[in-house]
């Protein structure tokens, strides 16, 4: 997608096509001969991983939604159908409920393979928040997505998921009554989660598109986070990336097919076994894991709309993640400090997981604002110091750096 294209036409239908849509030509450059730097390790292939489930989830989601049925009154039965009389429909909607799962959590690897390396810095700005945005829309689609089985987790999953936006000042009572399509969760939010559910996807691709071309323009990043400097320390992309690409997502599919066969049901919730009853509410109502953090953060403050503010604070914060992390040094390979604060905050995140399966009561509350306090003064503190000692303890890299410095 930049610099010169090596891509050399053979056939005359390739010439043919060349002179007049040179798509042959952007896959050649773009994953036959993309340059590649010859040192990415294996946290580098989750990009593949992710585009191989993106595909899946789109197929699985097709076939699903033909045998699917988004009404109050039939969904619940409908899932059944798939489950017990449609060919191979159990193997359908455990593909696709786990390979949610799966895709989840190899955006975690890859978010965090982002945030150590420091591939969000200068010149990938863009690129990481394309990435933070493809986030946003994959953790709304897979939370429109539960809603769809209309089981008990379903209904209140959403309930108060959608409750929330009635905190916000004046508006909010009409903006809840107006997602709902009426007075509480019923029929016409079920519907519109679906075809929501069936849309977001396809926008998810076109931003992923942007994201694979904001990665092409500066190329990738790499563990020791220099730049390439000659055609020597990088590889082509096929066959030395595809090759291992194909490996990590052949035993990523190892694990995937472990849950798919052997624990279908592991990582849901038993009341979604359930049909959705507005007149029961469950003990405990919690999100799918992956979505827990934001759940501990949006309970762990007392008033509704400071926990609303934070949660979407949490994710916003991330988008300006390029702007407080100003070091010069881009991998945390190369920076001790960083390093350790790098692993307090995958701790916190794994704890505030973990609070936010729990109720919200005693001593889990205070330890989910203990756990909140550090998610935002790593980013808003944490990193904005970090930067300005790293800068102020490196050498100076030119003699006009260091007159600039008043050494
Ligand atoms: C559907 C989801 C996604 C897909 C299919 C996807 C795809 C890719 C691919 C193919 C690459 C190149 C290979 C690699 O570095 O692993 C990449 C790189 C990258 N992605 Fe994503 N991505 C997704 C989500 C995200 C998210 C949520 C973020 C961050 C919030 C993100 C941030 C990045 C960054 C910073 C790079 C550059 C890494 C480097 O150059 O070293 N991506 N992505």
């Amino acid at each position: 997608m930049s610099g010169s294209s090596t891509y050399k036409p053979e056939s005359r239908f390739a010439k043919w096509m060349d002179a007049r849509l040179p798509i042959y030509r952007l896959a050649h450059d773009s994953f036959i001969d993309y340059p590649t730097p010859r040192n990415l390790n294996y946290w580098w292939t989750f990009g593949a991983v992710l585009s191989f489930f993106l595909i899946a989830q789109i197929v699985t989601g097709i076939v699903l939604s033909m045998h699917y049925t988004a009404h109050v009154d039939l969904a619940f039965g409908s899932v059944e159908h798939i489950m017990r009389d449609v060919n191979y429909g159990w193997l359908m909607r455990y593909l696709h409920s786990n390979g949610a799962s799966m895709f989840f959590l190899a955006v975690y690897v890859h978010i965090f393979r982002g945030l150590y390396y420091g591939s969000y810095k200068e010149p990938r700005e863009v690129l990481w928040i394309l990435g933070v945005l493809i986030y946003l829309l994959m953790m709304a689609t897979g939370f429109m997505g539960y809603v769809l089985p209309w089981g008990q987790m379903s209904l209140w999953g959403a309930t108060v998921i959608t409750n929330l936006f009635g905190a916000i000042p004046l508006v909010g009572e009409s903006i809840a009554t107006w997602l709902w399509g009426g007075y509480s969760v019923d029929n016409p939010t079920l519907n519109r989660f679906f075809s929501l559910h069936y849309l977001l996807p396809f926008v998810i691709v076109g931003v992923v598109g942007l994201h694979v071309w904001a990665l092409h323009v500066p190329g990738n990043n790499n563990p020791e986070g220099v730049g390439v400097k000659s055609g020597q320390d990088t590889l082509p992309f096929h066959p030395y990336y595809t090759m291992k690409d194909g490996f990590a997502l052949v035993l990523f599919l190892i694990l995937y097919a472990g849950f798919v066969f052997f624990a279908p049901n592991i990582l849901g919730h038993a009341d979604n076994y359930i049909p959705a009853n507005k007149l029961v509410t469950p003990t405990h109502i919690v999100p799918e894991w992956y979505l827990l953090p934001f759940y501990a953060i949006l309970r762990a403050v007392p008033d509704k709309l400071g926990g609303v503010v934070l949660m979407f604070g949490s994710i916003f914060v991330l988008f300006l993640l390029p702007w407080l992390d100003t070091a010069k040094t881009i991998s945390g390979r190369y920076r001790p400090l960083f390093k350790q604060f790098f692993w307090l905050f995958v701790i916190d995140c794994l704890f505030l997981g973990y609070l936010g399966a729990k109720p919200a009561e005693g001593a889990y509350i205070t330890l989910a604002r203990i756990g909140t306090f550090y998610y935002f003064a790593h980013f808003l503190i944490v990193l904005p110091l970090l930067s300005k000692y790293e800068k102020a303890n490196t050498p100076p890299v030119s003699i006009s750096e260091a007159v600039g410095k008043g050494t």
